[in-house]
Parts: C-alpha cells; structure tokens; sequence
C-alpha cells in the first residue's frame, strides 16, 4: 500500500483574480455547505437544470440500500437533455462536435446535424428490430459514429456497451457474450500512430468464438478491405442512406423511467472476470451535468477538449454525454499524441483554439519527455483550465503542466473517480487553491472518508482505504446480471460505505492525496485491467501452466504489468517465448495489456487455500522486506 506519488510539501497555487472574477462557482464552501445540509434539495435544484418529461416523486430512495434510486417516478431520457432541447433554441447552429482523424480529416457537426445523423440511426437500429432494453455492442474507432451510436441507442430506450477499441479478440468476445448484445457497430479500422487497427478482423474472430449475434454494423473509415459476411454484416453509409421510414429523418426520444437502464461498461475489479457496470438516465445525467459545469467551469464560448476514449468511462461522461448534456462545443481527435510529430496535440490546441484540455499523467508525462521547445512553438493561449484523471499524477508532472502548457494561468483540475462513480467524487472547484498532486476536496454533497480495516477514520496524514459515505445521482445502481457481487464488492467491508479500492491520505487542510489501487486491479497509463483477466489470458497459450501478473512502478505508465509464468512441461524459457507470450496477450486483450516483462520461474507464493499472494511477489521484485508470510504454502 505505499507505492504511489511522494506526497510535496504543501504549496497552494492560487487562482488569479482574472480568472476568479468569471469563476460559475465563485463560492465553494457555500456550494458545499448547500449540499451538506440538505443532500436531496441540492440534487432536485440541480435536476431542475434539465428537462423531464414528467417530474420525479422523490429524489432519493434509500428503502433497498445498496440499491439506490434516484429521482424515482420521473420521466426522462438522456437525449432528450443531450439533444432533443437544444435543437429546439439557437444552440442548433452551434458546433457539438469538432473531430480530428489522425490524417488531419476534419468533420464538424453543429447541434442540428448530429441530431439528424442520430435520429437516421436510431431508425436504422430500430429497422433490425432492437427494442428498450437491448443490448449493443459498440466496437470503434476514435470517429463521430461512435458518438452518433451511443446516441442512437440511448434514444429508443436500448442499452449500449461501448467496448474499448484498443481491447482485442478475448476481452471483445467475453463482453459480447456476457451482454448478449443483439447487433455490433464497429468500423473497418482506425488509424493510429500511423498504423491502422483492423476492428473488423478483430470482430470476426471474435464472433468465430461466440454465438453469433444477429446483425454487424460496419462504419467506413481507413477504406481497407474487409470480410462482409451476407445477412449479418452491413455497411453503416448503405444502412444511412436508406429511406428505412417514409420520415427517416425523424425520431421520437423513447420516454424512459428515470432508473431504466442506460448503457452498461465493463471494468476490472476485484477479483475474477469484468464486471457489467450499470448506469441509468436519470441520475447519471444529473450528476454528470452539475459536475462537468461546476469543475470545469463550463461556458458557451469554450471548446472543450477531453483526450480520452469514448470506451472508457471518462469518453462517456466527458466527451459524449457531458458536454452535449451542456450544449457545449467538444473536439474530439482520433490519433496518438505524438504522430505525425510530438506537437500534434499543442498544435490542435492552436488550430481550435481549445480553452479546456482534460487529460492524463501518463499522456502528460510522455510529451514531457519530448522537452518544452514542442509546446513553445505553439501558441497555446487559448487555454484558460487544464484537468487530470486516471491515475495519481506525481507533483513533477503537475508542475510541467501547469507551467510549460498553462503558462502559470491556468489551474489544474484533478479529479477522482471511478466507472462506477460516472461522476467527479473529488475534485476541486476553479476557485479552490490547489496541491500538486492533490486532487482537493470531495464534490459538493460527497462525504468521503480515509478508514482503517475496522472502518475507523485514521489519523490526518495516515494512509488508509478510501470510503464514500454518501449516495450520489451518478451512482452505478448495480453489476449487470449480478447484483450480489455489486452488494460483495462495494458495500459488504463497511456497512453503509461504499469501498472505492484505492488507498489515500488526507492532509491537515481537508485535502485528500490518491496512493493507488488496494485490490487486484492494475492501473496500466490509467487504463484499469484486472490480474485475474490477464492471467487468464496467459493460461490460453498452450505454453502456459500458471501465472501471475503484478504492477510496479514506472516512469511514464505509472504502473507496468510484470508477470511471472511456470510453463508446461516441454516448453523451453527463453527470449523467443517471452516475445511469443507478449504477442499473445497483445492478441487476446490488447496492445495495452502487454507486459512490461515477463519471468518464468518453477513455483509461484501461494496461501495455502491456492490463492497467489501478490503482495509477495511485489515486493521481492521492488527488493522489499517480504512482510508476514505466516499464511505462506510454498
Ligand atoms: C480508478 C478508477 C475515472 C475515470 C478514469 C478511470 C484511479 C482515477 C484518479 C485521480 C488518482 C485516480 C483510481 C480509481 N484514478 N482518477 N485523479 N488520481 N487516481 O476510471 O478505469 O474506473 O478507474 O482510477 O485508482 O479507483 P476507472
């Protein structure tokens, strides 16, 4: 438990009274208190920011805890918010999105048009008969029919299941098949770092182990060459570009309960296989609007920037539904940081005149490698507000950003939070004075907490697990197909407290500092993979008898996958098999699953109920004191 940023001196950096005089929330004690003293009033006031179709009866219901439902008998649907309102103001000629491939394409949508392209495809999605309820597969590039297919699905009531497009065939095929989605939206590829990603290959091989669902939706976007397979695969410009309905540019927004579910995504946790994390209209959309204004000051003339991929959380909070929830304009850019060359982002910045940038440590720690003469032949002034996420960001990092990107005028938004979480937990205000390395204080109405293993607050300054204490709209309500585990996993350690599996301290100031994971997730560049899903991976090469894969410390990743591997009898180690090792996992989940180095060693430390102690392994390898081995097998 104690890898993680060194904690800097406490140092404030202070707003400039320029910026404070445009802050939204000039005042974030005030905000706070609002929230503190009467949780379910600050959420209903926020709530009202949005449009429903029928106001809710009660806005929080605890009766069936964990269960939480909020805004319970409201009538609703995200896109209503996210689209639906502003096409109907003068917001329909303002851009909704700005997009960018890694080519240098350009493709912009104004309010207006994205409307129009999601209505056509909910029709055509509605054409292969996906009704409320069902699942779909969205297995794509960084492109805007990745927007324009959660959206679609969220607006005739199905639920979507966006799958990273840099996850591969194993970790594609376990979604699909878990999910039971009814139709896949994917592309021929994507571009990235000059190279193009073959989704669709990805796709077949996947449907190869799996029963097959009924339709394939396949955008256009490299042009290469794939395998269409006749009566389940179609091209996404054919299927648009049908009459499907005598009014196909027009859709009625399903009308849904506020609790109806909205899309599901899987992450890593604790133990086992990804787990469905489930998301609902109502409350998502509340605390996803009210955080992404608040902490990020949103205004109309921002153009917002969040680097992140619409597979992961941080893409569906902040990229798609935030900003369009705010009728804000976002860019959004396809590629690599670093192609053609390592200005690529800073240039951008400069040719949008981008005022907000949300990024994360390991993006900023690799252009930092590049040196400040990259940033420097750019004019980044545009920039008024910068922002991290992810994963701890060191106060070198920090500093880098802050100074050489934000000239020393911008502040640094770091936030916590978590897939389950949908929204900003811990983050700061604009107006805050800010840590490096910090993320401040909980959102407004989030009462947070540092515990020992009995559920005791520690000592200021003390490292411990980091409990939420409090509901909050955004909430995940449950693990798709298995609340138990949903109950077993957040709520079972401490009664009432949601576990958050990080371990934190918290300062003298109120100001809580992220360590890092406690449990068997790896943080790998902020992208969070699970040791269980890795090693099963590993044991799918014929080679393979057992492994065990742990993260250590690592200059730009944060946190690199080690593995330790006992082979099968008759297999040789050796650098040859270590590359084939690497192949394979890179096959099976992903380019970023690859481990940072691989082992073979004759036995693995284990407890005598089987179980790996990675914690041992960890430290021999760190060259650490191997703690208690009382519970040792071998
Ligand atoms: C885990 C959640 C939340 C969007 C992206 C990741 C780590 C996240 C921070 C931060 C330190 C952070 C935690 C958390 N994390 N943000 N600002 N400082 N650590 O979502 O994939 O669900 O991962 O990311 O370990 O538990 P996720």
């Amino acid at each position: 438990m104690n890898e993680g940023p060194i904690q800097a001196p406490a140092e404030f950096y202070h707003p400039s009274t320029d910026f404070l005089s445009q802050v939204n929330i000039p005042d974030p004690d005030a905000l706070r208190r609002e929230a503190t003293d009467d949780l379910e009033g600050y959420w209903a006031r926020r709530a009202k920011e949005l449009e429903w179709y029928a106001p809710w009866t009660t806005v929080l219901d605890s009766s069936n805890a964990p269960f939480f439902q909020w805004f319970v008998g409201g009538k609703t649907n995200i896109v209503l918010n996210a689209l639906d309102r502003h096409v109907k103001t003068w917001k329909r000629n303002k851009l909704a999105l700005i997009w960018e491939g890694e080519n240098g394409d350009v493709r912009t949508f104004s309010y207006h048009a994205l409307n129009r392209e999601v209505c056509k495809f909910a029709n055509v999605l509605k054409s292969m008969g996906i009704m409320k309820g069902d699942r779909v597969t969205i297995y794509m590039p960084r492109i805007p029919e990745t927007v324009i297919a959660m959206l679609a699905t969220a607006k005739i009531g199905a639920v979507h299941s966006v799958v990273y497009g840099g996850f591969s065939v194993e970790s594609l095929h376990g979604r699909i098949e878990d999910s039971e989605s009814k139709v896949i939206i994917t592309a021929d590829g994507g571009y990235m770092n000059g190279k193009t990603v073959e989704l669709k290959k990805i796709v077949d091989e996947a449907l190869q182990r799996t029963a097959a669902p009924e339709n394939v939706v396949v955008v256009r976007h490299t042009g290469k060459d794939v395998n269409m397979e006749a009566g389940r695969d179609y091209w996404y410009h054919e299927l648009m570009a049908l009459p499907l309905t005598r009014n196909s540019l027009k859709c009625e927004t399903e009308v849904m309960d506020a609790e109806d579910p909205l899309f599901i995504l899987y992450t890593s946790g604790t133990t086992g296989l990804p787990k469905a994390i489930l998301h609902t209209h109502g409350g998502y959309q509340v605390g996803v609007h009210a955080t992404l204004t608040d902490v990020f000051d949103l205004k109309e003339e921002d153009r917002w920037w969040c680097t992140a991929d619409p597979g992961w959380i941080t893409g569906h909070s902040y990229i798609v539904y935030g900003p369009l929830l705010a009728g804000a304009t976002s860019f959004m850019y396809e590629g690599a940081p670093t192609f053609p060359y390592p200005d690529r982002w800073w240039a951008m910045i400069e040719k949008y005149g981008i005022s907000i940038l949300y990024t994360t440590p390991t993006a900023i720690r690799g252009l930092m490698r590049f040196g400040e003469a990259w940033p420097n032949r750019h004019d980044l002034s545009s920039l008024r507000l910068l922002g991290s996420v992810g994963e701890p960001i060191n106060p070198e990092a920090w500093k880098w950003f802050h100074k050489n990107i934000g000239k020393n005028k911008c502040p640094i938004m770091d936030t916590w939070w978590q897939t389950e979480t949908g929204m900003f937990m811990i983050a700061p205000l604009p107006a805050m004075s800010l840590k490096p390395g910090s993320g401040s204080k909980p959102y407004p109405g989030v009462i947070a907490d540092v515990v020992d293993e009995e559920g005791v607050p520690v000592k200021t300054g003390e490292e411990g697990f980091l409990v939420l204490k409090t509901p909050w709209p955004a909430m995940m309500r449950t693990i798709y197909k298995d609340p138990e585990r949903y109950v077993k996993s957040y709520w079972s350690k401490y009664p009432g407290m949601y576990l958050a599996g990080d371990s934190a301290r918290r300062d003298k100031d109120g100001y809580y500092w992220i360590i890092g994971r406690v449990d068997d997730v790896i943080k790998v560049s902020g992208y969070r993979l699970g040791t269980a899903e890795l090693e099963s991976a590993f044991i799918s090469h014929p080679s393979v008898a057992e492994a065990a894969v742990i993260g250590l410390p690592h200059e730009i990743k944060g946190i690199a996958i080690h593995a330790y591997v006992i082979l099968k009898n008759g297999y040789t180690p050796g650098e040859a098999l270590v590359e084939e090792l690497k192949h394979h996992i890179g096959h099976e989940m992903g380019p970023i699953a690859k481990p940072e180095k691989i082992e073979f060693v004759p036995s693995l430390p284990k407890t005598r109920s089987g179980k790996i102690m990675r914690r041992v392994l960890k430290a021999r390898a760190q060259g650490m004191h191997e703690g208690d081995l009382s519970t040792l097998e071998d």
